[in-house]
């Protein structure tokens, strides 16, 4: 029988962030608990269907649905986990200078500034979806990716490091919906470096040049 484990959804004390009011905050966690029961829901209904040990032809299209509807639903989990995560009250807004994460991205970019800019430039791109910093863990190079929706861009294999929700919801509250720049730079503001530090294989990072 196909066995799949019941999430819980965590808790995140963030109340306080600059930037990003506690209202958006209430609403975004709300969000996060609708994945979360959503992804044990389409679980369950697939280990259904799987009981009898095939797949019925007239089961097939709601099988194919909700087969297709968990990659969103477990994304959309997991990335807000990873957003919250790497969030926090006093954020520093920019890692320290001798931190592997600067290290990283002079390695990647040549410098922080300028991973920065293409990390701020993924997330003010027209769509709905999220600005992702990953780590390719063969190379420990890192690179910054548009993720439309939850699941579509996902880069395989590869170990996000800073996850940034753009999706309106993250900030329709504080921000107009042109004033994403300004949700971004709070975001910034919020980052927890220690968080984002954790996530970075250092087994891989080369002294900085
Ligand atoms: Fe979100």
């Amino acid at each position: 029988m196909r066995q799949a484990k019941a999430y819980k959804a965590k808790q995140f004390n963030l109340s306080g962030l600059q930037g990003i009011s506690d209202k958006t905050l209430e609403m975004h966690f709300k969000l996060y608990q609708g994945y979360v029961k959503s992804v044990n829901e389409l679980n369950e209904k697939i280990a259904e269907m799987l009981k009898d040990g095939k797949v019925d032809q007239d089961e097939f299209p709601a099988y194919s649905e909700l087969t297709r509807r968990l990659g969103f639903e477990y994304n959309g989990m997991v990335l807000h986990e990873h957003y919250f995560n790497n969030l926090q009250k006093q954020g520093a807004g920019k890692p320290s200078t001798d931190s592997n994460f600067v290290k990283a991205a002079k390695i990647s970019f040549g410098s922080y500034d300028l991973w920065r800019t293409d990390f701020v430039g993924v997330g003010k791109m027209r769509g709905v979806g999220w600005a992702i910093c990953y780590q390719d863990p063969n190379t420990g190079m890192i690179s910054n990716y548009w993720i439309t929706l939850h699941e579509i861009g996902n880069i395989s294999g590869f170990i996000p490091i800073l996850v940034m929700d753009v999706w309106e919801h993250a900030f329709i509250l504080d921000y107009a919906p042109a004033d994403r720049p300004k949700y971004i730079e709070s975001f910034f503001a919020n980052v927890d470096w220690n968080a984002v530090q954790k996530r970075l294989s250092t087994k891989v990072v080369a002294p900085a040049a």
